[in-house]
């Protein structure tokens, strides 16, 4: 398959920075449990911006790094799982911000492995030749719908966006394999709860999650997909530079790491900084490690998303 390749990475998370320490003033939690179950520090929580707020900064970082005008891009993508309205999408609401006329724009849902499933679509209308240049971006403003009562949760997850410009590029490697399968570990639904941020009971939709259950499930959809991959590309570890996974759990991650025995410093992690920010999280590190040089043109790298659906998947991309 022809590959893509990657004009300019970007990233924008809300400035407002919540600690463990702050979350434990709300939940009976500690520092101290949060970081050693989960690796997460700190994440940060919008302040009033929406998840089309956040793209719109990422989407103009996207032009001024690529020296690309709006006119450019033909295909605006947004992954994403909290968009600000059920209708129009945040990708029309880009499209309309950033003045990207030419654009055609739409929005995916794969939860937290929207950024690897928009990266396959975006692949497509590349590789046809129906597009020149895609904007792709995974943003979330997960706290809209955390219950801050419930620790399970509460201490996971964290707003944030990244996005990429992509070309076709028949010199650059590029393998994919997606998986789905109908289950509920994971949900974002109408329920009844206490909010502490607002008076007394409160109907909303909010994030439930069987903890235990999605950790087992990542661990062994992520092994199974790295190794899928590797095989069909006839490839080994050694020929990845970094194995990039969605951030959910560090302890996910070193999972991975001993059962596929791939030491951890082959995978990229950033969990401490950002928490969960589901579609996200990926595109926030590719703009981390772009920025801080970790990753140079002909490095190979594997992308690994999982979340809710359940959806898995991984992308073998040659940058
Ligand atoms: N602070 C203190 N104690 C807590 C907290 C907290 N924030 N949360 C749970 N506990 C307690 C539990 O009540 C339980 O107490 P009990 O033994 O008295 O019942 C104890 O800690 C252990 O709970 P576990 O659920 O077994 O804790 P675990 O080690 O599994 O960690 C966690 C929980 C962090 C949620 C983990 O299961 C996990 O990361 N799961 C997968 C990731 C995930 O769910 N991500 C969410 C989105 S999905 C996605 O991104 C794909």
């Amino acid at each position: 398959m022809p590959g893509v390749k990657i004009h300019a990475t970007a990233r924008y998370v809300p400035q407002r920075a919540i600690t463990n320490d702050e979350i434990s003033n709300w939940v009976d939690t500690s520092d101290e449990w949060i970081l050693q179950r989960t690796g997460i520090s700190r994440r940060h929580m919008s302040d009033g911006e929406n998840t089309s707020d956040l793209c719109i900064q990422v989407a103009n970082k996207l032009l001024a790094k690529a020296g690309l005008a709006a006119d450019d891009i033909d295909l605006i993508l947004v992954t994403t799982v909290t968009p600000d309205y059920l209708s129009p999408s945040v990708s029309c609401i880009v499209q309309s911000a950033i003045g990207a006329t030419n654009a055609f724009a739409m929005d995916l849902n794969a939860a937290c492995t929207g950024f690897v499933y928009g990266l396959s679509v975006a692949h497509k209308y590349l590789a046809s030749g129906m597009c020149r240049r895609v904007m792709l971006i995974g943003a979330e403003v997960l706290t809209k719908y955390i219950d801050w009562t419930d620790r399970n949760t509460c201490i996971l997850f964290g707003d944030g966006a990244g996005g990429v410009i992509l070309s076709a590029d028949a010199n650059r490697q590029y393998a994919e394999k997606l998986h789905s399968r109908g289950a509920m570990p994971i949900t974002v639904s109408h329920q009844q709860v206490i909010n502490p941020l607002c008076e007394g009971d409160r109907e909303m939709d909010y994030i439930k999650v069987d903890g235990r259950e999605v950790f087992e499930f990542a661990v062994k959809s992520v092994t199974e997909s790295i190794s899928e991959l590797l095989k069909t590309t006839e490839m080994c570890v050694d020929d990845l530079r970094y194995i990039v996974p969605h951030q959910a759990n560090r302890r996910i991650v070193e999972g991975i790491s001993r059962k596929m025995k791939i030491d951890m410093s082959k995978f990229f992690i950033n969990i401490q900084n950002y928490g969960n920010t589901s579609s996200a999280s990926i595109p926030i590190a590719l703009s981390e490690m772009m920025e801080n040089g970790l990753i140079n043109e002909g490095d190979r790298i594997l992308l690994a998303g999982f979340g809710g659906g359940l959806t898995w998947g991984s992308i073998l991309l040659e940058i």
